[in-house]
């Protein structure tokens, strides 16, 4: 008898056979999704990923057939000859092959399954690690596969836009020689040269430069990049970036390339026609109104700066405001308005002063504003000066009902607070969706942003000296070239990130290619010649053979992937994901090392003397 796979080939997917097949005969091969005994016949749902389509062992299919049909369980996987026949009155409207069944003829399983260990359906509330276990059987979930169709399907458009457009896809190293600055990498022991390691790439960075130095004008690449940093929902310790860089570009070629890319990623992928060109904000204004620099421009709740005000007003009367009456660098107050139609009850807010505390606030102070412009519930009420009162009121807009909320102190914990308490509330009053978009067809429920003109360099308080805030090869703009020596802090980049709904999904720059400027750079930072050629010598070399004018960006493709499946995790997207911990709880990776591989890497571990002491 003709055998399966061999001689009797597939015909069709379980997704795709409707009333047109009626009378054919078909092959499918999948999982048995259900089982149904109806007194002799026995109804199956036969599952692949392109859907399930109801396959029937008829009562008189002959006692071998009757026999594999009662052995059927859950997950077993199995081929099934037959002939479409329509259901006639039985239609299931739900499912798109629910005008038709297969009635068997010949049938074989190829593997039976354990029971598993949860139901391979959609809604199921089984705990993540339980399914992070199995992720082979969580796989086999229609929404579980969904995010991963349409990130290969991702893949898949930006290659060709890419091709299209003169792009070189081209390959670099994942072993790489540690470089300092940007994230802590992996480090990998290199067997052959005892005693030294290779990094993992954290990004194919100083190669796709070493591209253009070559000559290859326009690079990309999808591409792994490990980072061992601490991981949140929107991280993961290898991800993958559609990495791109061009040579003879400015900042506005890269964007409208970028930008063509993101437009026919929505169009072709979810259907969506996003205006161009995306609108720009200083980072500047961003890290003023909105407490960082990936804002999320669906919601206001903007912040307001009154470090100025509390100095004019000498601190206010308010104790605690004291120190504001001489400004002192680093040292600021903000504040933010929950406008009277959010409802905010006294507990809400009480509730709001954990939350900040639990972002690392010391507390969170805050008024509510009465009829006359008093201010009620609030521990500044009975010290505040009524001029400082009125004119805060006047600087935040706050009108009757409306609650303050203020942060003051070291600059980057009052933006980091006054940021995620934004977010916190855009969530809460309902402003924005939980995660995800709120209409994904709706073009408004995407807000992309370029966060343009960063300072080059950020004050490292420890190190008590300029650092690379992004790389250390990021071009100045030229008009603030005159502040190298002078006020570093005030040299604006060309460096920019690209912002959707609040998440940073690339980022990128014009590189540095002028070794006179270079210098001047490594100088600002403390980094002397030969430093920087120990640091950076191979790229510091090849820039000075005549190496083009160029620049770049990376896109996450992880998270334009999470957010266009309206996920709620990058877990989600991965198809082998990390816990928030590192771990894979499938294969129990990271595990131990063999002692003879340790010997033979001429390593020793001090972690078990470590958990001892
Ligand atoms: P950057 O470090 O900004 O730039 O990274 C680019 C983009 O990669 C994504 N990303 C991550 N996604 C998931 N998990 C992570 N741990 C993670 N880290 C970063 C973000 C980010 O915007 N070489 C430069 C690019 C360039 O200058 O051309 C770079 O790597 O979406």
């Amino acid at each position: 008898m003709a055998e399966f796979i061999r001689d009797v080939k597939r015909t069709h997917s379980c997704g795709e056979l409707t009333a047109r097949e009626t009378g054919r005969e078909v092959v499918l091969f999948g999982w048995v999704h259900n089982r149904r005994d109806h007194g002799g016949a026995v109804f199956i749902d036969l599952r692949d990923r392109a859907g399930l389509t109801q396959v029937v062992f008829e009562e008189d299919a002959g006692k071998e057939l009757q026999e594999l049909a009662h052995e059927l369980r859950l997950e077993y996987c199995i081929g099934v000859r037959g002939k479409v026949v329509s259901r006639g009155a039985n239609v299931n409207p739900k499912l798109p092959t629910g005008e038709v069944e297969v009635h068997v003829t010949q049938a074989q399983i190829f593997n039976r399954s354990e029971t598993p260990p949860f139901l391979i359906e959609d809604r199921i509330d089984t705990a993540e690690e339980k399914r992070l276990h199995y992720r082979y059987l969580d796989l086999r979930r229609p929404a579980v596969q969904r995010p991963l169709l349409l990130r290969s399907r991702a893949n898949a458009v930006t290659r060709s836009v890419l091709h299209e457009r003169g792009f070189l896809e081209l390959e670099t190293p994942f072993l790489v020689k540690y470089t300092p600055g940007g994230a802590r990498n992996f480090l990998v022991p290199a067997r052959l040269q005892p005693g030294k390691f290779y990094a993992l790439a954290e990004s194919p960075q100083l190669f796709k430069q070493l591209f253009m130095v070559a000559g290859f004008d326009r690079y990309f690449q999808i591409v792994k990049c490990f980072r061992d940093e601490d991981l949140r929902l929107d991280r993961q310790p290898e991800f993958t970036q559609i990495d791109l860089e061009m040579s003879f570009v400015s900042q506005d070629d890269v964007f409208a390339v970028v930008e063509e890319l993101v437009r026919a990623l929505w169009r072709e992928v979810l259907g969506v026609e996003i205006p161009g060109p995306f609108p720009r904000m200083p980072y500047d204004e961003s890290m003023r109104e909105y407490g960082n620099d990936k804002p999320d421009l669906r919601f206001g709740l903007k912040h307001m700066d009154l470090t100025r005000l509390l100095a004019e007003h000498r601190g206010a009367g308010v104790s605690m405001w004291s120190s504001f009456a001489q400004p002192s660098p680093g040292q600021i107050a903000k504040a933010m308005v929950v406008p009277a139609s959010a409802g905010l009850s006294r507990t809400e807010t009480d509730k709001l002063e954990e939350i900040a505390k639990g972002m690392g606030a010391k507390g969170l102070a805050r008024a509510k504003v009465d009829e006359q412009g008093n201010w009620t519930q609030s521990p500044l009420a009975k010290s505040i000066t009524p001029d400082a009162r009125a004119a805060i009121n006047a600087a935040v807009g706050a009108k009757p009902g409306d609650v303050i909320l203020f942060q003051f102190g070291k600059e980057a914990q009052v933006h980091t607070v006054l940021a995620n308490l934004r977010l916190h509330l855009g969530k809460k009053l309902g402003l924005i969706p939980e995660y995800g978009p709120r209409d994904p067809k709706d073009p408004a429920s995407w807000n992309f942003l370029w966060v343009v003109n960063p300072p080059l360099f950020e004050f490292d308080e420890e190190q008590k000296k300029y650092v690379a805030a992004h790389h250390a090869f990021t071009r100045p703009r030229d008009e603030d070239l005159q502040y190298l020596d002078s006020d570093p802090g005030r040299v604006l980049c060309h460096r920019y990130d690209l912002v959707l709904n609040g998440f940073e999904i690339g980022g990128g720059s014009i590189r540095l290619h002028d070794p006179a400027v270079q210098q001047k750079v490594f100088a600002a930072m403390g980094i002397g010649p030969e430093e920087a050629e120990q640091k950076f010598g191979f790229l510091l070399q090849a820039l000075r053979f005549g190496a083009p004018p160029h620049g770049g960006i990376a896109l996450g493709m992880d998270r334009l992937s999470m957010l266009m499946s309206a996920s709620e995790s990058l877990r989600d997207v991965i198809p082998f994901p990390k816990t928030q911990k590192g771990t894979d709880l499938m294969t129990d990776a990271p595990g131990d090392a063999d002692p003879k591989q340790l010997h033979d890497l001429h390593i020793t571990s001090t972690a078990k003397s470590q958990e001892k002491a």
